[in-house]
């Protein structure tokens, strides 16, 4: 089983960027992390993306179709804007879960709406790198239903 790992834009600012919000740890750290704890299910393996372009993240969507079983995503600030990244995920039809390290709705209004969640079967939010470990977890055993 294939599970594709999208990170959207300033992701790759994590460790740097207002780590009293998003922890201390690096874009690679979290990946690393994940691999080690992917290990716990058998036959699962790992693809890592990251890009700050919204083009770029429906490309690799898009070319996912016949090789990926499942997506999880943090679609950073496209979260909020962005129909484009929404119409992706349904037309390819893999199983997506949506991830934020901050818990979106405790934060800013303009945080609270998430364009992601209509095309999710579910969001995990608010763990810092636990999110993507919790959102692993949830798509194995959906995947797996
Ligand atoms: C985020 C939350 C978004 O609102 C923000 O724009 C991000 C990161 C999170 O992981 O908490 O870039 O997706």
């Amino acid at each position: 089983m294939k599970i594709l790992v999208i990170n959207g834009p300033n992701l790759n600012m994590l460790g740097i960027r207002e780590p009293e919000i998003y922890g201390s740890m690096t874009l690679k750290n979290i990946e690393e992390e994940l691999v080690e704890y992917s290990k716990n299910f058998n036959g699962v393996e790992l693809e890592f993306f990251q890009s700050n372009s919204e083009g770029e993240i429906i490309d690799k969507i898009q070319s996912s179709i016949n090789n990926i079983q499942g997506i999880i995503i943090n679609p950073a600030a496209f979260t909020h804007t962005s129909i484009a990244i929404l119409d992706a995920i349904k037309a390819v039809k893999i199983p997506v879960v949506e991830v934020h390290l901050s818990n979106i709705n405790s934060r800013e209004d303009f945080r609270k709406t998430s364009f992601i969640s209509q095309g999710a079967v579910g969001t995990v939010a608010g763990f810092k790198q636990n999110s993507y470990k919790m959102a692993l977890f949830g798509l194995i055993n959906y995947l797996n239903e």
